[in-house]
């Protein structure tokens, strides 16, 4: 079973659109929430999409120098050329990784989309070793397209 109790993050977010959160409150609530699951969530960033940029518009856990990636560069900028998620078991063995601080082992970007458009995407950073199984990016995945619909 996932660490990630999504069905409650998104009740969580759900609740927080009746009550006309706007959009910093609810992308702050799903950064919140995710990162209160605990490990392997060490660090949970929402990066939105501008133009051809991802600009770092929420965020939990440690704090990162990249506020703003272009499309193309790092991990996050790989989901959105390729319009896949990433789940990197080891950020060291890759080539196109940006370290945002040394203690970090894994990550996973899972987009946010509207149908066809991608709106930005969830950022998970971990301490941990090749966390991510499919069950937990599974979660990570309806938290993500529950925001798709309510921002
Ligand atoms: N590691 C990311 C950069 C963002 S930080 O993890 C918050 C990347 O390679 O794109």
């Amino acid at each position: 079973m996932a660490v990630l109790d999504a069905d409650r993050v998104v009740a969580a977010l759900r609740g927080a659109f009746a009550r006309e959160a706007g959009r910093a409150d609810l992308l702050r609530t799903a950064a919140e929430r995710i990162r209160a699951a605990g490990a392997p969530y060490t660090s949970v960033y929402l990066y939105m999409l501008h133009g051809d940029e991802l600009v770092l518009e929420a965020f939990a856990g440690r704090e990162t120098d990249h506020t703003r990636i272009p499309v193309g560069t790092g991990v996050c900028g790989t989901a959105v050329a390729t319009g896949l998620d990433q789940n990197v078991p080891d950020v060291r063995s890759i080539s196109n990784y940006l370290a945002c601080n040394a203690w970090t082992r894994s990550e996973l970007v899972v987009l946010i989309r509207r149908g066809p458009k991608i709106l930005g995407q969830i950022d998970i950073d971990s301490d941990v070793p090749n966390p991510f199984a499919p069950d937990e990016e599974a979660a990570v995945r309806k938290v993500a397209d529950a925001l798709a619909v309510l921002l």
